[in-house]
């Protein structure tokens, strides 16, 4: 495996977003994360831990992929949020936007509860791999067309939780 974006370089940038995320939204207004289950949990973690007491959370899991390496497109939604949105700055925190098949279907099914806003942060995002033309605010790193796993990214299950994000062999 070879490491494509070490701890610290990837502990900077997460403090970097939550600092960018805390100057956008007004002062006096909390702000609600949506985490994707089960990627976004080590993002999502770091990202709120850098952040101030105006931060809730709730987490959301879908299932894209199963244990291949390439998307199917077929999103199914696993578990679903646990209170509404409507009236909160939603934000959907996810691992890595690649087709972008999954976020389009979360954005979708997140906008139709009335957010007040809604945005997405993706620690990572690999363009070169979009199927759909799907916004995403924040981006920790954009990477090359790689199979990646570490950071809260598996494959088969494994690897989520390394400290690093590396590139799986093979890919
Ligand atoms: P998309 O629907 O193709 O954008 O796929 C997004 C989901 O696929 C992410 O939430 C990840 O779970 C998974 N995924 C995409 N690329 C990778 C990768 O390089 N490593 C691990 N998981 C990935
Ligand atoms: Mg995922």
């Amino acid at each position: 495996m070879n490491v494509l974006l070490d701890a610290e370089t990837i502990q900077a940038r997460v403090r970097e977003l939550a600092g960018e995320i805390e100057r956008d939204y007004p002062e006096d207004e909390n702000i609600h994360f949506v985490c994707v289950l089960k990627g976004g949990f080590v993002f999502m973690s770091d990202l709120v831990r850098a952040m101030g007491p105006r931060v809730t959370l709730d987490f959301i899991a879908v299932s894209s992929y199963g244990k291949s390496t390439k998307s199917s497109g077929e999103v199914r939604m696993l578990k679903d949020l646990d209170s509404g949105l409507e009236g909160r700055h939603t934000i959907i925190i996810e691992d890595i936007v690649d087709t972008g098949l999954t976020l389009t279907y979360l954005q979708d099914i997140l906008r139709a509860r009335s957010p007040k806003t809604l945005r997405t942060a993706c620690l990572l995002s690999k363009p070169s791999r979009r199927a759909v033309d799907v916004t995403v605010e924040y981006v920790g790193f954009t990477i090359e067309d790689k199979f990646v796993v570490g950071y809260g990214l598996d494959y088969a299950e494994k690897y989520r939780n390394l400290a690093y994000i590396a590139v799986l062999d093979g890919t």
